[in-house]
């Protein structure tokens, strides 16, 4: 079976990489990077860390508007799927990557299997929103994640088969952990386990608004005795700059801005930290596999399970909501965590499906 995965931005390659492991026996696999991220410590270093091969193709489309960006990847995908005859096309969560691979496979001809399909936010606004709608709607096998993305996409009456094979951050949050015991970075950021936070944010809806930015720094002076460890993603950095808040955030003297980090020292920053803050999704579900409290810095969530459990809480970007939930917020107790994501097989059920589809 000649398979092809169509990846771009670092949540793609984290997702891919079980999913490559599983079907790469029984399949032709082709991975085509589509060049969304191109800094190392985007993209290359995720490939090297889970030992991934080098991508088939890259198609180098970069950074630009979402139009662009899209164009661009359609019209390049377009002449590898007229020439390469997959019969499947896997693409992975809700970035201009996805979109783009579904909407370029449909139009060649190719039936098209999306992996974590039928998450919602609601928030029209979001750039990921409208691209997981439209991959959902155009995609004949979705592989939902929990029991929330299957009746948001029953509730659409999508045109492909639904299935439930869990959430695939189970397994890749599991080799992370084993990895993480050789991970250096707290030792080389001479950082004391459970003494500080770890913060991302990198969202358009944070990130180009100079309100936002100005009410997380404002967060972060009030929480002058918090260590913060904020490894900032280059979108970020741009906006403080551009926005001329950049010295502002390097006077928190608290905060410890630093590079992008791969993925096996983002688990060991997490797996240490007393909470998290974030607007990522993925950085949701990981915090709660990893029993570490999560902050939201959002308006509304895809992964609703997490705050349904209570460990996760969404203060938006309100300074005073950071700060309150910070200083005071804990989940309840909890002996075991429920298995909100699956047991674990993600990969394995999403190979067999595959198989038993394909003529
Ligand atoms: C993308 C995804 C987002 C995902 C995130 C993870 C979309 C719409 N968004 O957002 O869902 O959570 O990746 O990181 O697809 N840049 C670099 N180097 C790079 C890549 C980007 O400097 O390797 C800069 C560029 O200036 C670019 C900006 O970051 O303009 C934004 O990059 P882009 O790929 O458009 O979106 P992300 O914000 O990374």
């Amino acid at each position: 079976m000649k398979i092809a995965s169509v990846v771009g931005a670092r949540p793609n390659f984290i997702k891919l990489a079980p999913i490559h492991k599983a079907i790469t026996n029984f399949s032709d696999h082709v991975i085509i990077h589509t060049g969304q991220h191109y800094d190392y410590k985007l993209s290359e270093i995720f490939f090297k860390e889970f030992n991934l091969p080098k991508p088939n193709f890259n198609l180098k489309v970069g950074s630009g508007t979402p139009g662009f960006q899209i164009g661009e990847m359609v019209k390049r995908l377009e002449k590898i799927f007229l020439e390469s005859h997959f019969e499947l096309v896997l693409v992975y969560g809700d970035t201009n990557s996805t979109f783009a691979g579904a909407l370029s496979a449909v139009k060649s001809g190719i039936s098209v299997a999306h992996v974590e399909s039928g998450l919602r936010s609601f928030d029209r606004y979001m750039p990921e929103e409208i691209n997981r709608v439209l991959t959902d709607h155009l995609s004949d096998y979705l592989f939902a994640p929990t029991q929330t993305a299957i009746k948001n996409l029953q509730r659409e009456h999508v045109f492909g088969k639904v299935f439930n094979p869990g959430d695939i951050s189970v397994e890749i949050v599991k080799v992370a952990v084993q990895l993480s015991s050789k991970s250096l970075i707290l030792n080389n950021l001479q950082l004391v386990p459970k003494s500080y936070i770890l913060f991302t944010m990198h969202r358009v809806e944070n990130t180009d608004s100079a309100e936002s930015l100005i009410s997380v720094i404002h967060a972060f002076e009030i929480l002058s005795e918090v260590e913060i460890v904020f490894p900032i993603h280059p979108r970020t950095l741009q906006m403080f700059r551009g926005k001329n808040m950049l010295e502002r955030l390097e006077e928190c003297k608290n905060v410890r801005l630093i590079q992008p980090v791969g993925y096996v020292d983002f688990i060991k920053l997490m797996q240490n930290a007393k909470k998290v803050i974030t607007d990522s999704g993925g950085v949701q579900k990981e915090s709660y596999l990893l029993g570490i409290p999560c902050i939201t810095i959002r308006k509304n969530t895809e992964w609703v399970e997490t705050v349904n459990e209570g460990w996760n809480i969404l203060t938006d970007t309100d300074t005073n909501k950071i700060v309150n939930a910070t200083r005071d917020w804990m989940p309840p107790a909890t002996i075991q965590m429920k298995p909100i994501f699956g047991d674990g097989r993600t990969s394995l059920v999403i190979k067999n499906s595959i198989m038993s589809l394909m003529p």
